[in-house]
């Protein structure tokens, strides 16, 4: 057969660190060993028992088998149930119609935006590390990244002044995403005020992207972009999801808020490439953002309480690793005994001598060489026992 050529707008995409370490994974597997996964950030509990059920009830009515319509009677109640979730949340009004999009998951329409507004030679700035998709979707839809690097010693909190003019005036999208993947970085709403501040006047589309508002600890409270005085004003919008809040992953249920002429054009882009989210799924969905939340008080406790497992057993372990305020990740620096060693290496170590999967630094961007994230997604018992076998790979560097 002759040889098959992706398109180049695929082959430009960087590696997917992440599918070696599933090949790492199952070979570590097939070897008899028992591996403890925390590189994903893949929730393990259960989504609430109340949208489950309504779930499962509406999946079996011939009217939810249809395809869905965008301003169908079930579309209109998701939308009415993400704004009453937003005034409920963050104390903002947002009209269901014209400032609510459901998506098949945040990740789609992070994809789909960059699709709707990229020309070649467009550019997105995207700050590193960030959550791949943010680049990764510029990069399919042929635009250019530009990169702009979040430090450590500013708290990883993006410097609007480091964004050079000369990327500026092609700009189309700046994507923001607090509290942050992989670093666990969290701002307050004086970060979301400059950044309005800032953007009046431009025409980029200012994006934040939110999964995470709801996995906070230690009275901290996430802010919306979406509470900034003066966000009409800009292109601003906000992807959200159920994913993490209320461990629906699986489910592929998000949405899109804020101005209403991007919205618009994702809308219109999304509408050639799919038909919306099943209907049941919806429903499912409307019940987790309207029900009880006390779902989202225990999600967070476990979560609390199992990053300070963790976080006690690694420094036990002898690796003072960070304890984050905001995300089920930890963010922790290579120790200084495996030298230069690229992330991977180090990772793929962790894997071979510890069987534990964490994830490599560098998939999530060229400034995330040097580090490694773990994801909280295992009980406590089996973070206590990643730790101590990560303790045992340390001891023999
Ligand atoms: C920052 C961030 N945004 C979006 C997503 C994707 O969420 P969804 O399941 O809604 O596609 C993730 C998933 O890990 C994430 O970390």
């Amino acid at each position: 057969m002759t040889a098959l050529h992706e398109a180049d707008r695929i082959k430009r995409l960087p590696r997917y660190l992440f599918t070696i370490m599933d090949e790492l994974k199952a070979k570590a597997v097939a070897q008899g060993q028992e591996v403890i996964d925390l590189g994903m950030g893949n929730p393990d509990l259960p989504s609430p028992a109340h949208a489950v059920e309504e779930l499962c009830r509406q999946a079996a009515k011939v009217e939810n088998q249809r395809y869905s319509r965008p301003n169908g009677d079930v579309e209109q109640a998701f939308k009415r149930a993400v704004a009453a979730w937003y005034r409920g949340r963050f104390g903002v009004t947002l009209d269901p119609l014209t400032q609510v999009l459901p998506l098949i998951g945040s990740k789609e329409g992070i994809a789909h935006l960059a699709l709707a507004f990229m020309n070649p030679d467009d550019i997105a700035i995207v700050p590193s590390p960030a959550y791949p998709p943010h680049g990764d979707s510029v990069i399919m839809a042929g635009g250019t990244v530009h990169t702009v690097p979040l430090a450590p010693e500013a708290g990883y909190v993006l410097d609007l002044a480091a964004i050079p003019e000369s990327a500026l005036s092609r700009a189309k999208i700046l994507f923001v995403s607090y509290p942050h993947n992989p670093t666990s970085a969290c701002v307050d709403l004086a970060f979301y005020e400059r950044l309005v501040a800032w953007a009046r006047g431009r025409s980029l589309i200012v994006c934040s992207d939110l999964a995470y508002s709801d996995i906070v600890f230690d009275g901290y409270t996430a802010p919306s972009l979406m509470q900034a005085p003066g966000v009409r004003d800009i292109y601003g919008i906000e992807f959200h999801t159920v994913s993490k809040s209320y461990n629906m992953a699986g489910w592929r249920v998000g949405f899109a808020v804020g101005h209403p002429d991007v919205l618009r054009s994702l809308e219109k882009t999304k509408s050639y490439i799919d038909f919306g989210n099943f209907r049941a799924v919806q429903l499912g969905a409307i019940q987790a953002l309207t029900g009880p939340q006390d779902c989202v008080r225990e999600t967070v406790d476990i979560y609390r309480q199992r990053r300070d497992v963790f976080v006690d057993a690694m420094r036990a372990a002898g690796w003072p690793v960070p304890s984050p305020r905001g995300t089920f990740y930890l963010w922790a620096k290579i120790p200084p005994a495996f030298g230069a060693m690229p992330a991977l290496d180090f990772a793929s170590r962790l894997v071979e001598q510890a069987g534990v999967v964490v994830a490599p630094g560098a998939g999530f961007g060229a400034l995330g060489e040097g580090y490694v994230r773990f994801s909280l997604v295992q009980p406590e018992e089996r973070l206590r026992r990643a730790a101590d076998r990560i303790g045992k790979v340390l001891a023999g560097a």
